[in-house]
């Protein structure tokens, strides 16, 4: 079977990851063809094949009829239109996460995938394919803590004191949408898929005021009430100060599981008149890197045909769903129903 042919759009801070990704670790692709309104990040795109195609403009792009598959890395408001639009096109389509900032826009994208049953499109909750949260699931599967019933999950980032990310705030959907929509969907992946009815959430802004005016936080907290009193715990944070410190923990009746404690770089432990450390990952890329690698391998298998696509566009938009009810009871300070 000839090689996948890849085209990337968005070669932004995580764009250019998936390109060196598919690029160097990705077996049966080449990439081919990329995307960007900024004619610096064209010329300068890593891993693409000689000869590859430039594009400024997104709609000639998935008009190129040696693309077979698309991976889109663009800011969140264009996910949406763009998964619908490279669909129609033909394209197999992997995009990022959140798939939309709203509902409905969600169920669209559903609406004209259904309409092309042979091409894969999948939502980059890179967690799933991280291999720690992947024995997790495992094991919760066999029973080893008996009946799942509480995740407990952060996502922290390291604190930005440029707040170079605030950047992103106006079109990232908030710090729920964009951070916690993470733990979202592993809470619905390990606690067996079930529904959500309620959520309540706060915050506050520890340090970085530019967030005020968008509405936004730097620190986020949200319980969600699923159906069969299952619950999840969500902590969301920008100003952590000694890493990237994402975990998860997952209760059950007979025990509990914990993924990714302590943010450790690796297995070195130094202890001396100081006290007993480990060095921590600096941000989501260094955490996460064999994950966002094993995703865009999955991504090209699934378009050859070779592996079941495992990440449905409706656990795409339960997370949006129950992202949104989130980041309205932030602002109303108040339970909201998830609907
Ligand atoms: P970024 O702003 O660094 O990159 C966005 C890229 O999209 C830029 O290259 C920009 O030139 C390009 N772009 C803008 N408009 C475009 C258009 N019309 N057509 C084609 N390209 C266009 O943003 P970043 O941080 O790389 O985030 C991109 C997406 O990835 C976001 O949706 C974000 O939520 C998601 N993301 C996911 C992560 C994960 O853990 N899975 C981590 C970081 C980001």
């Amino acid at each position: 079977m000839k090689p996948l042919r890849v085209g990337i759009a968005g070669l932004g801070r995580l764009g250019r990851r998936h390109a060196e990704n598919l690029a160097f670790s990705t077996r049966d692709c080449l990439l081919v063809a990329a995307c960007s309104p900024v004619q610096a990040e064209l010329d300068n795109a890593p891993g693409l094949h000689p000869g590859y195609r430039r594009y400024a403009d997104f709609d000639a792009f998935i008009r190129d009829d040696e693309i077979d598959a698309v991976v889109l890395v663009t800011p969140t408001p264009l996910h949406a239109e763009q998964t619908i639009a490279a669909l129609r096109a033909g394209k197999h389509v992997f995009v990022e996460k959140p798939l939309a900032l709203n509902v409905a826009d969600c169920e669209r994208v559903e609406a004209v995938a259904r309409e092309h049953p042979k091409q894969v499109a999948m939502v980059g909750f890179v967690r799933r394919f991280d291999p720690s949260y992947e024995t997790a699931r495992r094991s919760i599967a066999e029973g080893a803590i008996g009946r799942p019933f509480v995740v407990r999950s952060q996502t922290c980032d390291m604190n930005d004191a440029s707040g170079a990310f605030i950047r992103f705030a106006p079109t990232s959907g908030g710090i729920f949408m964009d951070c916690s929509v993470h733990d979202i969907d592993l809470a619905r992946w390990l606690l067996g898929q079930p529904r959500a009815e309620r959520v309540f959430a706060t915050g506050t802004i520890a340090i970085h005021e530019g967030l005020r005016p968008l509405g936004d936080v730097d620190n986020g907290f949200a319980l969600v009430e699923f159906e069969g009193g299952v619950r999840a715990v969500l902590y969301a944070s920008r100003t952590q100060a000694h890493g990237h410190d994402t975990h998860t923990e997952v209760i059950g009746t007979a025990g509990s599981l914990r993924i990714g404690q302590d943010a450790a770089r690796d297995r070195v432990v130094t202890c001396d008149a100081n006290g007993v450390r480990h060095q921590v990952v600096v941000d989501f890329f260094e955490r996460f890197r064999e994950a966002f690698s094993r995703e865009m391998q999955a991504f090209v298998a699934s378009c050859r045909g070779e592996q079941p696509v495992t990440l449905s566009l409706s656990d795409a938009t339960e997370a949006t769903r129950i992202g949104l009810a989130i980041t309205r009871s932030l602002k109303s300070g108040q339970p909201e129903a998830v609907w």
